[in-house]
């Protein structure tokens, strides 16, 4: 898709046209990502230094978060009540006109492509350069989950039977496409959806709800809730009008809704704890770029980051490797979100527990080879609700013993370990020795090392020569293995993601 689009302009008028088009390209199951924006095109520069100025300064209310906050099971039965009672409206509609909706929310997502970057900066520190691909990723889940939704009706001698209420319940760190592709899935399987944004993230979510109200989702249909008190969301979850839950945040998170309701199936990613193997047939200047974008992207605060790189036989003993690490590590301008250059901004609170442990202290054998520290700034955007300071730089730990805390703890922020394995099969057991398996990456120009990779270890997205984060749909279909994952196994933005949410009566699954 064209990628010289001047932000400045969106082609309102042009709107209707490009969703029937869109309309008519899923029925034949077509689908094209969204292009991110060209920060090339002096006319976008302008744009983008806009929406940084309004970040510091961007309100922090939101009326709609405001008004959705649910005090009681009274008010929480009631929200249920409606969703329910909306589905069967909202199913008959078929699916064509239900994809013509979404199709149409996907274009307020991009007439709101700038609201959308300012809030996830003021709210939870998204730089723009961070922010721009989520906001494409929440338009392509509409696209794509649109598609989707048109291909089940064809589904030949199969019946697809949606749900009635689908709950979607999202984290922080992505608090724009994660729940864009909660909420659209669900819609698009034909269903009514409660969203409960998580509260650090809130305001985010109220700007993508309003924009598919904007496109006609009913309000009953789609509704967004805030709870007073925390007990409210085991009791959404405990509902037995709910049918589905799409959940993404901590594993223990998950594991504590599944004991709330053995029946209800999740749809759940959970955590990660992520490694990419470099190995002496690697183009190590790459490697040592892959693996700082992929450590150091949103400050680490991703289930996708990479929190290890485990260094094989020569790259493990030279200096080579380290040496452009460092240098990809130290030249990485850590700053607020509101200025364009920053490149790694903030974390969401001012660290404690674990993460402060991993910021702070070091295991047996390990040494700092770049030392994380707060850092003093003037930008409101550096301080969390309590005063305290978000904005700390990154670290690079070496000498990670195998079994440690840090070799198997997710610590969701800014730090990377580097471990060393005399032969890629150990690499691997490293590897497969942590609980969780979401992402992995190999960084080898070798095709024996790739195929040994790909055979044995086991994580549910798998990245060759490239970072591991910044999944794109369709392209790479995301979702997890072992505790990264609870539920059906489907992944997002793959093409069975639909499948998982409703019935299926008289035939077999296809796909
Ligand atoms: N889907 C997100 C990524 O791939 C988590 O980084």
């Amino acid at each position: 898709p064209n990628r010289r689009q001047d932000r400045r302009h969106y082609d309102d008028a042009g709107a209707e046209a490009r969703v029937e088009a869109r309309v008519a390209a899923g029925r034949r199951g077509d689908f094209e990502n969204t292009p991110d924006t060209d920060p090339d095109l002096p006319g976008n520069r302008e744009w983008g230094r806009a929406i940084a100025d309004r970040m510091a300064a961007s309100q922090l209310g939101s009326r709609l978060v405001e008004s959705s906050r649910i005090g009681d099971e009274s008010a929480l039965n009631e929200v249920v009540e409606r969703g329910v009672a909306a589905a069967d409206a909202w199913q008959a509609l078929g699916a064509d006109e239900r994809a013509r909706i979404l199709i149409r929310a996907g274009e307020r997502l991009e007439a709101r492509r700038a609201e959308l970057l300012e809030v996830m900066g003021s709210e939870c520190g998204k730089t723009l350069d961070q922010g721009d691909p989520e906001v494409s990723e929440a338009i392509d889940f509409a696209n794509y989950y649109a598609m989707l939704g048109q291909l089940l009706e064809q589904v030949d001698g199969a019946e697809y039977r949606p749900q009635k209420l689908i709950a979607v319940i999202p984290p922080w760190n992505f608090p724009v496409a994660i729940p864009a592709g909660g909420v659209l899935s669900a819609l698009a399987a034909g269903s009514s959806v409660i969203i409960k944004p998580a509260s650090s993230a809130a305001r985010s979510g109220a700007v993508m709800v309003e924009a598919l109200w904007e496109a006609g989702v009913p309000r009953e249909v789609l509704q967004f809730v805030q709870f007073a008190d925390r007990g409210l969301g085991s009791k959404l979850v405990a509902d037995p009008r709910i049918d589905r839950l799409i959940l993404t945040g901590a594993y223990e998170t998950a594991v504590a809704f599944r004991e709330l309701r053995r029946d209800l199936p999740i749809l759940a990613e959970t955590s990660g704890k992520n490694a990419i193997i470099v190995t002496p047939n690697a183009d190590l200047d790459l490697a040592a770029r892959d693996v700082a974008q992929s450590a150091f992207g949103h400050a680490g605060q991703k289930c996708s980051a990479a929190s290890l790189v485990i260094l094989v036989g020569s790259v493990a003993t030279s200096k080579r490797f380290r040496g452009q690490l460092l240098d990809a590590v130290r030249s990485l301008e850590v700053g607020t979100p509101e200025h364009l250059e920053t490149q790694m901004g903030t974390i969401i609170t001012a660290p404690d527990g674990k993460l402060l442990r991993g910021l702070t202290t070091l295991g047996p054998g390990e040494q700092w080879l770049v030392e994380p520290r707060p850092l003093a700034s003037d930008s409101p955007l550096a301080l969390d609700g309590q005063g305290g300071n978000k904005l700390w730089s990154p670290g690079v730990r070496d000498g990670v013993q195998r079994g440690s805390e840090y070799h198997l703890t997710e610590y969701f922020g800014p730090i990377l370990g580097i471990m060393t394995a005399k032969t890629l099969d150990e690499a691997i057991d490293l590897v497969n020795e942590i609980d969780y398996g979401l992402t992995s990456g190999l960084h080898s120009l070798d095709r024996d090392e790739l195929a040994l990779w790909l055979d044995r270890v086991e994580a549910g997205n798998l990245y060759v020569n490239r970072g591991i984060t910044g999944a794109i749909v369709r392209r790479q279909s995301f979702g997890g293995w072992k505790k990264s994952a609870i539920g059906a196994g489907t992944k997002a933005g793959g093409p069975n993601y639909l499948h998982g949410l409703g019935d299926w009566a008289d035939a077999p699954v296809r796909g």
